[in-house]
């Protein structure tokens, strides 16, 4: 192993030292300074030593970020310093009326010039992070501000919130904001709409959505970020200002948005954030947003400035929060009701409109999901007209009641999907009455389902010709069958004229079908033929993509094709041998079995073949050798390479590749984060190699395991 040369102790406090300090490189300051394998590399050395001595294992080491089985439910903790709310303010003026009354509560004590922190108020979901003896011991949230809930499972999984800040004093507690960037977000709704699954509607959103996820593997699947700017209770150190509060924390390794410098020109602030944020992908550690402001007038063009740039920003902001500086200026000013009198949040004037609802119309998805659309007489917001917006379910049509004929009020949520805020109830139109979505399918007339435990209307018609027409623009796809030159208007014609009632209809189609379609010239008819002909020779994951089986996405096709290598393997897929493909779960299991064996999806593949659909072969990674002849591997964890080009490299070198570990198991290939097989494999005393050894196997070196 690297590094053997120190004993396993030591290397393991070294490691831990290391990939801490790799965390901060890459997630506090976006700088990382090694490779993601090298990273791998060493997580998977620590994860080695950790698994021969458990007894060696320190709660802040990066292995304690995952828990291992999903909670039941939250529990209820008391902040031991409530958790307040801000008094909001939502025009400029409103600034210099909040000094107003700082100098009058404070009368001759007020300073010329009041010296104000101002910071970007973060739109996502307040956290306190408690750290006792500079150990993270919980993280709470706001809940309702008394008493929250301890989702310090989830928590730990954010790779930039310290585990352990050995500066800390005895009692530390750090209160902040848990966002999800907006980039993470796209991809992340991207990835759940592919799956069939309802996608979330705000970054907001889907950060509270999955720090309350009960399972702390989900939390971690998905990528959160934390910013951290206010003290909680704080025993053993005393801070002089929220600035000095702010850089020590930021010192300390918790994830602030860092401070510009205090002899920084306001003219250099301006110049030098437009500057990074011209970049496409700014880093969001080293933007230096917050700033000390001198008077109202600066913390007014604080305002402004950061306005200006809140669309380039690489989270949601919906205001600036403006604090006075010096504590002590704070602990005279006091509390009023449940909010401080030093500080305000002044926020942005939301991207928001009013308009009416005209019509709510269901659309049906590709799944046979039923999704009701408002249809809004169009508005502007924020340079953008809107006339439709997803009103997602019908529980959140009910919790905002929405109808048709109200005027509501619209935003852009995550600056891109519009998003009904709320009804403007005084301006109902009398004899309204609620809106309830049809169990009967608008596209085909049947009966849909709602299956238990879930939110969704499902038509379950395999004839009906919405899910037919979204499965069309599906399957032909460029990820999918890739058929160019098949755009939606061509496909709905070719419904509607019965050419195709299936997608396997497409591979019957002729130059004079097409022809005979309403604004078809002889040669894009020719065109499409062509590439109809092009699409023939395909692989077996594109095929699997293409038939659109909920929660089988891209890269979970990909494992399918991997495991099964034939059509007819996979369409004899078991139960069993779903449940080895890697990353697919019971549900999605499930899902495809009940699909395998429903009347549509064995025959529509059957059908693809018999109309000229040619699967290639997977093909063997070329320069294989018999380094690995026979010899049984189980692979765990996170490697460099993607698993299954993993199992490729074992498989082209003759070895083979195990699901589960037993006494048969020649070698353990451990990456990061690996768990119970990691464990068994020690019980049984199954040889573990890391990602350098697995290497130098490959390579032919002898092994003296
Ligand atoms: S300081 C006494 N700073 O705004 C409360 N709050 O309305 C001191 N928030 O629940 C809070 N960004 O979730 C502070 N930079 C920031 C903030 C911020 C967002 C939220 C926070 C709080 C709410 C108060």
């Amino acid at each position: 192993m690297p590094g053997s040369k120190t004993r396993p102790k030591e290397r393991l406090a070294e490691l831990r030292d290391l990939i801490r300090h790799h965390d901060r490189c890459y997630y506090l300051n976006d700088r990382p300074e090694i490779t993601d394998q090298e990273y791998d590399k060493l997580y998977a050395e620590l994860v080695g030593i950790e698994t021969q001595h458990p007894e060696w294992i320190t709660p802040d080491s990066p292995s304690q970020r995952v828990a291992g089985e999903p909670a039941e439910s939250f529990e209820k903790v008391p902040h031991r310093q409530p958790m307040l709310s801000l008094q909001n303010s939502y025009s400029i003026d409103d600034i210099g009326a909040f000094e107003e009354r700082l100098r009058k509560e404070l009368k001759d004590q007020a300073p010329a010039t009041v010296e104000y922190f101002c910071e970007p108020k973060f739109d996502g979901l307040a956290i306190e992070l408690v750290y006792e003896q500079g150990l993270l011991t919980r993280a709470i949230t706001r809940g309702d501000g008394s008493v929250g809930e301890d989702v310090t499972q989830n928590v730990k999984t954010i790779r930039s919130v310290p585990l352990q800040i050995p500066e800390a004093p005895m009692l530390f507690e750090v209160r902040g904001e848990i966002v999800m960037l907006k980039e993470d977000f796209r991809r992340i709704n991207e990835a759940q709409q592919e799956a069939g699954e309802v996608p979330f509607a705000n970054p907001r959103n889907a950060a509270a959505g999955t720090i309350r996820q009960l399972d702390s593997k989900v939390a971690a699947s998905r990528p959160l970020r934390l910013f951290t700017y206010a003290p909680g209770v704080i025993e053993g150190v005393r801070f002089e200002s929220q600035y000095d509060f702010e850089t020590t924390s930021g010192q300390w390794g918790l994830p602030t948005v860092g401070v510009a410098p205090k002899n920084e020109s306001f003219e250099a602030f301006e110049a030098r954030l437009n500057a990074a944020l011209s970049n496409t992908s700014p880093s969001t550690g080293s933007l230096n947003l917050a700033r000390i402001c001198r008077g109202v007038d600066e913390a007014t063009s604080y305002y402004s400035f950061i306005q200006s740039i809140r669309g380039r920003l690489p989270f949601d902001i919906d205001g600036v929060v403006i604090k006075v500086n010096r504590f002590r200026l704070q602990e005279d000013l006091g509390f009023v009701a449940r909010s401080p009198r030093w500080a305000t949040a002044a926020k942005f004037p939301p991207e928001q409109a009013q308009t009416v609802i005209e019509s709510i119309n269901i659309q049906v998805g590709r799944t046979g999901a039923l999704t009701p659309v408002a249809v809004m007489r169009p508005v502007k917001v924020g340079g953008v007209t809107i006339a439709n917006a997803t009103l997602h379910n019908q529980s959140e049509i009910d919790r905002k009641d929405i109808r048709v004929g109200d005027t509501v009020i619209i935003q852009r949520a995550g600056d891109v999907i519009p998003e009904v805020v709320e009804v403007v109830a005084n301006q109902r139109p009398p004899n309204s009455v609620p809106f309830v979505i049809s169990d009967i399918c608008p596209a085909c007339g049947e009966t849909a389902e709602k299956p238990e435990n879930e939110v969704i209307l499902r038509c379950v018609n395999p004839g009906c010709p919405a899910i037919l027409r979204e499965s069309l623009k599906h399957f032909v796809a460029r990820r999918a069958m890739n058929i160019e030159g098949l755009g939606d208007k061509q496909i709905d014609a070719l419904v509607a004229a019965n050419l195709v009632k299936r997608p396997s209809d497409l591979y019957k189609l002729t130059a004079q079908d097409i022809l005979g379609l309403e604004r078809q010239g002889e040669k894009s008819a020719t065109n499409l033929i062509e590439s109809i002909q092009a699409s023939r020779k395909t692989q077996l994951a594109r095929v699997i993509y293409a038939m659109g089986i909920r929660f089988v996405g891209e890269a979970t096709a990909k494992s399918l094709a991997k495991f099964y290598k034939t059509l007819d393997q996979f369409l004899d897929a078991s139960e069993e041998s779903l449940l080895q493909v890697p990353d697919i779960g019971e549900k999605v299991a499930h899902t495809i079995l009940t699909a395998l064996r429903g009347p549509y999806l064995k025959k529509e593949l059957q059908r693809l073949v018999e109309n000229g659909v040619e699967i290639e072969a997977i093909a063997q990674t070329a320069g294989g050798s018999q380094a690995l002849a026979g010899r049984k591997f189980v692979i765990t964890g996170t490697l460099p390479m993607g698993r299954d080009e993993v199992k490729d490299l074992v498989e082209a070198n003759g070895g083979i590749v195990l699901s589960g570990v037993s006494k048969k198991t020649d070698f353990l290939l451990a990456g990061e984060e690996a768990g119970s097989k990691l464990q068994k494999a020690t019980e049984l005393g199954v040889a573990i190699l890391d990602w350098n050894a697995f290497q130098k196997m490959l390579k032919g070196a002898p092994q003296t395991t």
